[in-house]
C-alpha cells in the first residue's frame, strides 16, 4: 500500500517456565546467555517474554496452603515469585526493559510501544504465565507463541513415567485442547503442558504456539524466529 512505509514486524511473545529459569544447575550463566539471545532479538523485533515461578512458587503456594491462606492469597504469593525472575532477567538486559516489570496485560501491551524486549511475570489470580503470554498475544496480534520449557516438545504420553513416549512434531489445537482438558484440574501450582486458558485465547486467535526446550538456546532462537525447530508446534500445519 503506497506511503505506509516499512510494514512492522509481528510482535512474538514468549513465555519461560520458572523450571527454565531456575533448575539449580547453572543458573547464573544460563540466564545471562537467556537474556543476551532476548535482549538480540528484542533489539531486531518487538519481543514480550513472561517468566514462570517454578518450584520456589509452589513451595511459597505449598506453605500459604499449610496456613490456611485462600487459594487467591496462595496465587498472589506465587505471582511475586513469577515477578522477582522477570527482575531478575530484566536487571540483566539493562535498558530499554523495564527493571520493574509491567504488573498487567494493559501495562505490558502500552510497555512495548516504547521498549522491547518486555519482561513481566504473573498479572491476577486464577491462571498462570502462559495465560498471560497468551492474553499479551492476542492484544498484540502475535506472530506466535514460543513455550520454553522443561521438556522438548509435546509428547503422546508423560516421558517421565512411559519411556515408549513420542515427542509429537505437529498438534492441531482441537487435539491440545483434548490433551489439557484431561490433564488440569485448575488447582494452584498445577504444572500443564500449556496453560488451559492460555491454549483456549491462542486457538481462538488462530496464533500458532510452539513448544521447545529453554535451555537449548539455539533451538530457542530459531523457534522465536520462526524458523524450523525441534519441538511441538500447535495450530495450523507448517508450511
Ligand atoms: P507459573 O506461570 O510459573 O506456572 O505460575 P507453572 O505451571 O508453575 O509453570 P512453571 O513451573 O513456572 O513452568 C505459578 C503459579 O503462580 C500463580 C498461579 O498459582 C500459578 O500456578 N499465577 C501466576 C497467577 O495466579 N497469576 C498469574 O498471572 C501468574
Amino acid at each position: 500500500m503506497p506511503g505506509r512505509g516499512r510494514a512492522e514486524a509481528s510482535p512474538v511473545v514468549v513465555s519461560v517456565g520458572g523450571s527454565v529459569l531456575l533448575t539449580g544447575e547453572d543458573d547464573a550463566p544460563y540466564l545471562g546467555r537467556l537474556a543476551e539471545l532476548l535482549s538480540r532479538l528484542g533489539r531486531a523485533g518487538p519481543l514480550v517474554v513472561t517468566t514462570g515461578g517454578g518450584r520456589t512458587a509452589r513451595e511459597y503456594i505449598r506453605l500459604g496452603a499449610a496456613l490456611g491462606l485462600t487459594s487467591v492469597e496462595q496465587d498472589e504469593l506465587a505471582i511475586d515469585v513469577t515477578r522477582l525472575h522477570a527482575r531478575l532477567l530484566a536487571g540483566r538486559i539493562g535498558l530499554p526493559t523495564a527493571s520493574h516489570p509491567p504488573t498487567s496485560v494493559r501495562e505490558a501491551v502500552e510497555a512495548l510501544r516504547h521498549a522491547s524486549p518486555v519482561v513481566l511475570g504473573g498479572t491476577e489470580p486464577g491462571h498462570t504465565t502462559d495465560a498471560v503470554a497468551a492474553l499479551i498475544a492476542v492484544r498484540v496480534r502475535a506472530a506466535r507463541v514460543v513455550n520454553a520449557t522443561d521438556v522438548d516438545g509435546l509428547y503422546d504420553a508423560d516421558p517421565g513415567r512411559h519411556p515408549e513416549a513420542r515427542r509429537l512434531e505437529h498438534v492441531g489445537w482441537p487435539e491440545l485442547l483434548q490433551l489439557l482438558h484431561r490433564a488440569s484440574s485448575g488447582e494452584p501450582g498445577q504444572n500443564f503442558p500449556f496453560d488451559r486458558l492460555g491454549a483456549e485465547l491462542l486457538a481462538r486467535a488462530a496464533i500458532p504456539l510452539a513448544i521447545v526446550a529453554g535451555r537449548d538456546l539455539p533451538n530457542l532462537e530459531k523457534a522465536i524466529a520462526g524458523a524450523a525447530f525441534h519441538g511441538t508446534t500447535i495450530g495450523p500445519e507448517a508450511r
